[in-house]
């Protein structure tokens, strides 16, 4: 039975400009709806999560347009400059929940049983984690002109995907203390790790795409049409 209770963020203020898209890339069309509707799906429906606030840019004019607006677990909160400022937003507007779990609205593919890995993590431990996938490639560092410096070890090495999940409070003093302090804080797990506190990150399903170049929507389609990601 699940005890902690849970809101998602997802900050989705961002403008995308990798996508080379005038709209921007959460609003593009995919597998018949568009990448956030995907991306907000499996949160909504969640039995876990109450309440979903959904953190857009001031001039964002498409959102309020889909069916999926007029939702009773979503609110909406205004973005900020930098995605840790529409994150601190966000976790203004959480109404009751202790939980937060943060996605971003570019991963379409976001999976049920990623989310329950999530959740499940928390109520055992009572500490934050994300969802990561190990590097299987071999790791190379160059300069800027692209020569090799040298081969990093790869073991221990993970991307870090979302949902980034944490205690409300704690995430929000985190976030709040790094940007007092000027680091470029570029997910949650950053702050979280700034302010010295443990942070777990679990094995995440390699399909939970962000789009960020043209050609990851068509990767997106794929996995969301043949039910690879469900
Ligand atoms: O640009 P990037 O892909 O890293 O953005 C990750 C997520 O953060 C996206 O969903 C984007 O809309 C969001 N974001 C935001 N506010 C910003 C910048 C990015 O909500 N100022």
């Amino acid at each position: 039975m699940i005890k902690q209770t849970y809101a998602a963020i997802l900050p989705a203020a961002g403008i995308g400009s990798r996508m080379q898209s005038v709209l921007p890339k959460q609003y593009l069309p995919l597998a018949g709806k568009t990448v956030i509707e995907h991306s907000l799906s499996h949160l909504i429906q969640h039995s876990a999560i109450s309440e979903v606030v959904v953190v857009l840019a001031e001039n964002d004019c498409w959102f309020r347009q889909l069916e999926v607006a007029k939702h009773p677990k979503i609110t909406l909160a205004p973005g900020g400059a930098e995605r840790c400022d529409s994150v601190l937003s966000g976790l203004h507007a959480i109404k009751k929940a202790e939980w937060v779990l943060v996605h971003d609205a570019a991963r379409p593919c976001l999976t049920h049983s990623d989310i329950d890995l999530l959740i499940e993590h928390i109520e055992t431990y009572h500490q934050g984690a994300i969802l990561g996938t190990q590097v299987r490639d071999t790791m190379k560092r160059s300069d800027a002109n692209g020569n090799i410096l040298g081969t990093v070890d790869r073991e221990h090495l993970w991307h870090a995907l979302t949902p980034q999940a944490f205690s409300v409070q704690q995430l929000r003093l985190a976030l709040e203390s790094a940007l007092l302090q000027g680091v470029n804080i570029t997910d949650e797990a950053s702050a979280i790790e700034l302010s010295g506190a443990a942070c777990s990150i679990l094995p995440g399903r390699a399909d939970n795409l962000k789009v960020t170049r043209p050609e990851d929507m068509a990767m997106a389609e794929l996995f969301l049409t043949q039910s690879l990601s469900l």
